[in-house]
Formats: structure tokens, C-alpha cells, sequence
């Protein structure tokens, strides 16, 4: 039998990715808001988070909830994790590359993942110990070399611009390439669906991340972030990657600015 948790998360987040689909195709709806540097908030944002925190208080009332866009409620050990539109300035623009992420911790690791990206028709899952899966089939990273080596990079307003770009001049000299989707979620989609070697991006907060990074582990892969206990309150550097090229990890955890 399928686990509760995961079987809630993913049904809300079908639910979501609806409502979000609907909302872009009223453009009178989409109110938009600039929130800081290259960020952008939209009413769908706020109408999914609403829609997620009325789901999982209906499933599991008094479980603490932290969402992007209305941070945390409640307290205690165990938390959801959301991020009602990752890649919302994709979103907002048309563009296929956004998705809702949701995990769950219980304080110590986090336990659940699921990424929906209703316009890509991709879903993913992720229950600790139990494997990850893409549009139900599991996902078993090996090392089998790719021909043409791609790492997912993101860009941080809150870190020096030199150090993404010195990220990338080490890759183009290693002979690796870079693309930049600007959705933490869809790049660690990317990488469990082979279209990535791995994902790097600083600062990031871990409603984009918390879902995509479990994936990337139950898949065998490796991931490097801040303990959880921080990572909960503060951004950290993201690094994720499938088993195939583990020489990434010394270009990409150099220290940079
Ligand atoms: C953002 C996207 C973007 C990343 C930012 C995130 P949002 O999330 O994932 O790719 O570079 O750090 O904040 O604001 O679209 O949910
Ligand atoms: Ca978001």
C-alpha cells in the first residue's frame, strides 16, 4: 500500500499544478510582484501555497508547514516543506521549466519528495530507503560516461556574480557544458531524468531544493548541503550529482566567491 504522506503530497500537487495552469491562462489573475533582485511572486504562488496548507492541514492537522511565500506555521519536529511554484519567472514569462515542490522532514533528514511540472508531464518521488521514481519508473543512477558532459547551473543575486562565473569558465575548460533553467527544481529534475551530470547553485533556500535533493539520493546519487538544522532556517550551496562523473565534485565545491 502506498505510504499516506506520499499519496497525499502527490495528489495535492497535482491539484496545485492545475490551479497554477488555470491562473496563467487568465492573465487577469496572474497579478504579478517584484520581491527582490531577478524575483518575482504571482497570485498563482500565493493561491497554491494556500491550496497546499489547506490540504495538509485537512491530512495531518498540527504538522508544522514552512512555504515560500508564507513562511513557517505551527512548531515541532516534523515540517512540509514547500515551494508552491519553483521557477516562477519561467512561469510568469510561458515557459514549460517550473514546478511545485513538496518534501517532508521529520527534523533529522528529510523523508519525502515529490516534483510535479504539470507543463513538462513529469512527476517524481521520492520515499527515504524505499528508491526514487520519474513518471513511476525507478530510477537507479549507474556510471556510465555520457558523450557530452552537461552540469544545470544556478545564479545567486545573493552571492558575487564571479563565482558562478568562475564556475563556468572551470567546466568549459574541463570540456563539461552548462545550461541554466532558472528552477532549482526542474535542474534536479534534470538530473535524475539523465539530462544533467549534476546541479550546482549558492544560497539556495530549501523549499526549491528539499524534494529534488532526496531525489538525487534515493537515486544513488550524491548531494552536499548545510546540516539540516540550518539548512532549515538559512540558504545553502547546493551541489547534487548522478554517480558518472565524480571528478565534477573538485570543480564544483572549490571554494568560490
Ligand atoms: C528560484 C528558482 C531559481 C533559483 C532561485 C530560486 P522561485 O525559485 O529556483 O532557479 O535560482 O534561487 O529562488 O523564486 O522561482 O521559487
Ligand atoms: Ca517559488
Amino acid at each position: 500500500m502506498m505510504d499516506d504522506r506520499l499519496q497525499t503530497a502527490l495528489t495535492m500537487a497535482r491539484e496545485a499544478g492545475s490551479l497554477a495552469q488555470e491562473m496563467r491562462a487568465n492573465p487577469g489573475a496572474l497579478r504579478t510582484q517584484i520581491k527582490g533582485p531577478l524575483d518575482l511572486v504571482t497570485a498563482a504562488d500565493h493561491a497554491v501555497e494556500a491550496l497546499l496548507r489547506k490540504r495538509i492541514l485537512g491530512f495531518e492537522p498540527g504538522v508544522a508547514i514552512l512555504g515560500e511565500e508564507d513562511g513557517l506555521e505551527g512548531a515541532g519536529r516534523d515540517v512540509w516543506i514547500l515551494d508552491p511554484i519553483d521557477g516562477t519567472v519561467n512561469f510568469s514569462r510561458g515557459m514549460p521549466d517550473w514546478a511545485i515542490s513538496i518534501a517532508f522532514s521529520d527534523g533529522t533528514e528529510i523523508t519525502h519528495g515529490v516534483i510535479h511540472a504539470p507543463d513538462l508531464n513529469l512527476t517524481a518521488w521520492a520515499i527515504r530507503g524505499q528508491g526514487s521514481f520519474l513518471n513511476g519508473s525507478r530510477i537507479v543512477f549507474d556510471d556510465t560516461q555520457p558523450q557530452t558532459p552537461i552540469v544545470a547551473l544556478g545564479y545567486s543575486a545573493r552571492r558575487p556574480v564571479a563565482g558562478y562565473l568562475s564556475r563556468i569558465e572551470r567546466l568549459l575548460e574541463a570540456g563539461v557544458e552548462h545550461r541554466r533553467h532558472g528552477a532549482a527544481t526542474i535542474c534536479l529534475l534534470g538530473v535524475l531524468a539523465g539530462w544533467f551530470d549534476a546541479f550546482h547553485e549558492p544560497a539556495l533556500n530549501i523549499w526549491d531544493a528539499a524534494a529534488g535533493l532526496l531525489l538525487i539520493e534515493e537515486a544513488g546519487g550524491v548531494v552536499v548541503h548545510n546540516p539540516l538544522a540550518h539548512f532549515l532556517g538559512a540558504p545553502s550551496d547546493i551541489y547534487a550529482r548522478n554517480r558518472a562523473l565524480p571528478q565534477l565534485d573538485e570543480i564544483l565545491t572549490a571554494s568560490a566567491p
